[in-house]
């Protein structure tokens, strides 16, 4: 098992990318809090872990909300006693806004989630950290935070893309400044990966045609393929990383 005695706070952690990190790390030994805004989706992932004999706990609240941050790093705290490994999996785009928003506010939403709130998670529990020696924080940025969307796909304005961008920055700056602490921080940059937040798009087989040949590997990925490289990032396995960017992405940013 390779998070034994772990503590690990996973936010969107009721769905997709973050519910398949909940489950492997909960399988490899980590005490999981699942934390998202969609508190029943997260009490169905925190049944599912203990069921299978894991051990897991509900915090729900947003990322995106100070006082909800700061009680969701408290919470697990006390429940645990520490933090250990952090994954910011929580994210949105602009169709998840709320409806008849003009763009600024669908603008001010998108960044507020994936930006703003990968921010005050990566702050508020890197403070726990330093009080007990270190940890690894994996954030979920984009292949879009590295490459601009394809005219067919985007505006030129889509917040998204500026969001995860910014989240690889983060990740970098917090590389650097928190190696001292013991704190390794790093990024993961998926290409289109089969879940909620992209059956919009590939529920319609034409579409689903033209995402797949972005990919050089000429499909999608699956949630626990991202999974697995949030475990290498947050295990001891990745010791001497930080402040890397991972494309985990079919080979999508290397053309
Ligand atoms: N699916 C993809 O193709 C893809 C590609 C690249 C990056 N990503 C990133 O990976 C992460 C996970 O995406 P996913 O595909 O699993 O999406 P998803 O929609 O399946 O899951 C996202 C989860 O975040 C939660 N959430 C939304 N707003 C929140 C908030 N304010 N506070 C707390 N939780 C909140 C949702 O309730 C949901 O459970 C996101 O940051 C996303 O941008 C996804």
């Amino acid at each position: 098992m390779r998070l034994e005695s772990k503590v690990a706070l996973i936010t969107g952690a009721a769905s997709g990318i973050g519910e398949a990190t909940a489950e492997l790390f909960a399988a490899e030994g980590a005490s999981v809090v699942v934390s998202d805004i969609n508190e029943d989706a997260a009490r169905d992932v925190v049944q599912r872990i203990q069921d299978a004999g894991g051990e897991a706990t509900l915090i729900a609240g947003s990322v995106a909300d100070r006082a909800a941050v700061e009680r969701i790093v408290g919470g697990t705290v006390e429940r645990y006693g520490r933090i250990d490994i952090l994954v910011n999996s929580a994210g949105v785009t602009r169709r998840h806004a709320p409806e008849n928003a003009d763009f600024d506010e669908q603008w001010e939403f998108v960044m507020g989630v994936n930006m703003k709130g990968t921010m005050l998670m990566c702050r508020f529990a890197s403070d726990e950290m330093k009080k007990t020696g270190g940890g690894a924080i994996v954030n979920l940025a984009s292949v879009y935070g590295l490459v601009g969307r394809p005219a067919s796909l985007g505006d030129g304005f889509d917040p998204y893309t500026q969001s995860k961008g910014g989240v690889v920055q983060l990740t970098r700056e917090m590389g650097v400044t928190m190696a001292k602490d013991g704190i390794r921080t790093n990024c993961l940059c998926p290409g289109f990966v089969h879940t909620n937040l992209t059956t919009g798009l590939t529920g319609d087989p034409e579409t689903l045609a033209k995402l797949e040949a972005l990919h050089p590997m000429g499909r999608l990925g699956e949630s626990h393929e991202i999974a697995k490289a949030a475990l290498f990032l947050a295990s001891d396995d990745a010791s001497f990383i930080t402040g890397a960017v991972l494309s985990v992405d079919g080979g999508y940013a290397a053309q």
